[in-house]
């Protein structure tokens, strides 16, 4: 009798009541379908929930308000995030992380959801560490985090790209071109690989795999040329970048007249598509079940088609990288 009742002391201790969440770093299509799901999933548990405007930047000046469902009706559809994201360095210090958690205290602020990237699951880290239940959200339009298969923002991002790749191309068959397109992905080539496979590249360039030799890229667009291809579509990652003096150099290589388009922030923003709703609307809710079940310094992830979780430290210290077959596939069919 006395351990049940012990038990039940633990138990209310670990009971969140007010959930907090804040979307931080580069926004992503899809990270208002999570906040929404985070808001409505808390409330019918009966919780309160406050949104954090401007990521760790609003939370360390206080920048919290109130939200109930209403709060986010008519935003699943929407790209960006309704609560603004920011990058703050402030919080990369201790000083910065002990006023987090001190804010959180302050405003009754016992779980919260981070909605970003691995560097936003760092600071969530720290706040864990200072008694602030937090669990995290993949949400960047890389999907360059190791322990999930999927990140908000990810399909829309590269249906963007795809759409906006398929009309460069167009435009270069027209005029007989070399088109380098360079598309995002900070240090990652998982949009370039995916558009490259999607848009029938001749050569797609990531920083995982791209060895530098420009004279092997030259060598494939005068083969290409001499088999009578009208076009070259090369898909250039932003890691490798320097896409407008790379044309310039292909041109006078190859003789071929050259083009740089760098597709930019487009391909961050716009309506999530249907797979990023959901996904992004079944991790949000994920995470406030975790929180609710007594869960802290967790990651949501998907893996072999089930939503799962791992503690932040396990998450952090996984390495990813691109697939081989994929690559290797990709090559084969840009014959
Ligand atoms: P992402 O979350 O998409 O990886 P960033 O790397 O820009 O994006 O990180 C977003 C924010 O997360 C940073 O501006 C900073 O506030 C916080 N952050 C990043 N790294 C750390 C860290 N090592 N410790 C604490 N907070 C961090
Ligand atoms: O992380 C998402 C991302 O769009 C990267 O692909 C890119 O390198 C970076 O953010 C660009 O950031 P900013 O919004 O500061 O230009």
């Amino acid at each position: 009798m006395a351990k049940a009742t012990k038990k039940q002391v633990k138990v209310e201790k670990k009971q969140v009541k007010t959930i907090g969440v804040l979307t931080s770093g580069g926004d992503a299509p899809g990270m208002n379908a999570a906040i929404r799901a985070v808001v409505r999933t808390a409330l019918a548990n009966g919780l309160k929930v406050k949104g954090i405007r401007r990521g760790y930047t609003g939370l360390l000046e206080e920048d919290i308000v109130d939200m109930n469902a209403k709060s986010v009706a008519d935003i699943i559809q929407r790209g960006g995030t309704v609560l603004y994201t920011a990058r703050c360095p402030e919080m990369m210090t201790a000083d910065g992380q002990d006023k987090a958690a001190d804010v959180c205290k302050k405003h009754g602020i016992d779980g919260l959801v981070v909605i970003g990237g691995d560097g936003s699951f760092q600071g969530a880290r720290q706040l864990a560490a200072r008694g602030i239940n937090t669990v995290g959200v993949p949400g960047t339009i890389d999907l360059d985090i190791a322990c999930t298969e999927y990140t908000i923002g990810f399909d829309t991002a590269v249906n963007t790209a795809m759409e906006a790749i398929d009309k460069v191309r167009d435009t270069s068959t027209s005029h007989e071109r070399c088109s380098i397109i360079e598309v995002m992905g900070r240090r990652a080539g998982y949009i370039a690989l995916w558009c490259g496979i999607a848009n029938g590249a001749e050569d797609i360039l990531t920083v995982e795999r791209y060895d530098n030799d420009e004279q092997k890229i030259i060598d494939n667009i005068k083969a290409k040329r001499k088999i009578g291809k009208t076009h070259h579509i090369i898909i250039n990652a932003e890691g490798i970048g320097d896409s407008h003096n790379m044309a310039k150099r292909i041109e006078a290589a190859t003789g071929m007249e050259t083009r740089a388009t760098v597709i930019g922030h487009i391909q961050r923003g716009g309506s999530p598509t249907c797979k990023d709703r959901v996904y992004a609307s079944s991790m949000g809710a994920k995470a406030v079940d975790i929180l609710t079940q007594g869960g802290s310094n967790r990651v949501v992830a998907y893996r072999h088609g089930e939503f799962v979780d791992f503690d932040i430290e396990e998450a952090l210290a996984m390495k990813k990288t691109l697939d081989p077959y994929m690559c290797d596939m990709a090559k084969k069919l840009s014959r």
